[in-house]
């Protein structure tokens, strides 16, 4: 093959080689990518190297996704990628690389794991933390699904599937097992969302039948953090929705010593990809510098992935017994002794190779058997649905919502449908007293069939609408339904 600027570049270490695709990336980057492929190679790991380009200089070649052609066909043909970080250069593209990496191959689930690393002090060392947090990747409020109501309302929608959410619990799952854990907690916020937060927890119990060797938990995510910060060696893997996850993972790669050794998978159904948290850290690019500990701690995961645990392993090993020894450490971390760079550094992990840290007991880990990729959303059954009634925002700043209801009601006059409540941020403004609630200029009306053995029509729908518009500005419209005697919507605050 001709090398081109883009074109993937191939490098085996060993007979019979697993092909990955590296792409080395910005800033540091490169020294620390660099770094972990040479200890790999010492490790006598078995890759195949495809290296590929994305990133600030596919940027600013002109290629407004940040990713060329050839990446793609390369991760899609080798399913492994190790990712050095990617940066956005100002003035190019509107989305990052790494977004349409991960759009590009639908990689559902971020794996971030947080052990104790010896030789990093924080008030949590000595307690043994070695936990890993399973996020959902593609859904809830970052499907990026908003919209403005009114000038001043905005409704940012969060959107949460029951196949994203069987997925993830799935994954989850054999996570756990790929590494011998006893748990799988489930942290959501069902208590409050109870459709979309509730699904996710409803299904993440349904998956956990099919793992009876694995204890399943739940908890709410907001005792979860509490839970993280006052006794965090009780979790094991936590699985959760995209939103919590974020925050959550970064909470606890903070418990362990910050970003600087966070590694990370992100798991798509073909795909893998691996890289550290950190960023391509411009500041300190090319001199030298940079910790390569996070991506050699990916590198690490990546080799379990691929079915080479005993490299891993050696490799990790490796890395935490010069962490312990504390004498060759990068300038970020290095306390007692003088910093070295990251080569120095590399050199002291490969001289460490085949010594095992005093800290912590060996995992024995296996392949992670991705949840099958042939696997295609279920349509969710039911017997019987129907149309009960519709919620209508509608938008007004003069009346009050007494005048909002009468002349809402009046629509509804001789047709098959009632108003049954107007709330304001979900709290019931119509019928009785407001005056605890402070108004904004948006309304829900929700309308509800008067007889219950009537499904209500489209047509229906759209001739209470058309009264409503010649009185109103009305922003959004849902239809309400029944799932086999469900109700497939939530209640405001005061609605009986
Ligand atoms: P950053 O993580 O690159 O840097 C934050 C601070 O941490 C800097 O002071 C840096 O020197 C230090 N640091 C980071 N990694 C280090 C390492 N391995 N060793 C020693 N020190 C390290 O975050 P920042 O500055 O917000 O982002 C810089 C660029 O990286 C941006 O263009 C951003 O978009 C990109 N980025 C890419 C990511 C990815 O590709 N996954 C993730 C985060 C940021």
């Amino acid at each position: 093959m001709t090398h081109t600027e883009s074109a993937p570049q191939s490098h085996a270490t060993s007979g019979t080689a697993v092909p990955i695709t590296v792409i080395r990336g910005d800033g540091i980057g490169p020294e620390v990518i660099g770094a972990a492929l040479r200890l790999m190679e010492e490790a006598g790991a078995s890759i195949d190297v495809e290296e590929c380009v994305a990133g600030a200089k596919v940027f600013e070649a002109g290629d407004q996704t940040g990713v060329p052609q050839e990446t793609i066909a390369s991760i899609q043909r080798t399913g492994v990628a190790l990712k050095g970080p990617l940066a956005t250069p100002i003035g190019y593209g509107e989305k990052s690389a790494n977004v349409t990496l991960r759009k590009l191959f639908e990689t559902y689930g971020n794996i971030r794991p947080a052990r104790e690393i010896p030789g990093v002090a924080t008030p949590y060392s000595g307690r043994n933390i070695d936990l890993v947090i399973v996020r959902e990747n593609l859904e809830d409020l970052y499907a990026g699904i908003e919209h403005m109501q009114t000038p001043g309302v905005a409704l940012s929608l969060k959107v949460i599937t029951r196949h994203g959410s069987e997925k993830i619990a799935r994954l989850a799952f054999e996570f756990a097992r790929s590494e011998g854990r006893r748990s799988v907690t489930c942290a959501t916020k069902a208590n409050i969302m109870k459709l979309g937060e509730g699904m996710f927890q409803r299904t993440f119990d349904e998956v956990a039948r099919e793992y009876p060797d694995i204890e399943s938990r739940q908890i709410l995510v907001d005792n979860c953090a509490h839970q993280l910060v006052m006794r965090p060696e009780q979790f094991d893997v936590i699985v959760t929705t995209n939103m919590n996850g974020d925050i959550l993972s970064d909470l606890t790669s903070g418990l362990v010593g910050g970003l600087g050794f966070a590694p990370s998978a992100n798991v798509g159904s073909d795909t893998a990809m691996f890289e550290a948290v950190h960023g391509s850290a411009p500041d300190i690019a090319g001199r030298d510098l940079a910790n390569p500990s996070a991506i050699m701690l990916s590198s690490v995961m990546m080799l379990r992935h691929i079915g080479q645990p005993a490299v891993a392993s050696a490799i990790e090993d490796a890395v935490l017994v010069t962490l312990e020894d504390g004498k060759f450490l990068t300038g970020d971390i290095a306390k007692e002794h003088p910093p070295v760079g990251t080569i120095a550094f590399t050199d002291a992990v490969i001289s460490n190779l085949g010594r095992v840290p005093k800290i912590g007991e060996r995992r024995e880990t296996r392949a992670l058997v991705m949840p099958p990729s042939s696997w295609r959303p279920k349509v969710i059954e039911v017997t019987k649905r129907e149309v009960v009634g519709m919620d209508v925002l509608i938008e007004e700043s003069h009346m009050t919502a007494a005048q909002v209801g009468t002349a809402v009601e009046d629509c509804t006059q001789g047709g098959p449908l009632r108003l049954q409540i107007i709330s304001s941020r979900g709290n019931k403004v119509w019928p009785g007293d407001t005056d605890d609630t402070e108004m904004i200029d948006t309304w829900r009306c929700r309308f509800i069939r008067r007889d219950e053995s009537v499904e209500i029509t489209d047509d229906q729908i759209y001739h209470l609408l058309s009264c409503i518009g010649a009185k109103f500005r009305w922003a959004n419209v849902q239809k309400l339904q029944v799932f086999d005697g469900v109700a497939g919507f939530t209640k405001s605050q005061g609605e009986e």
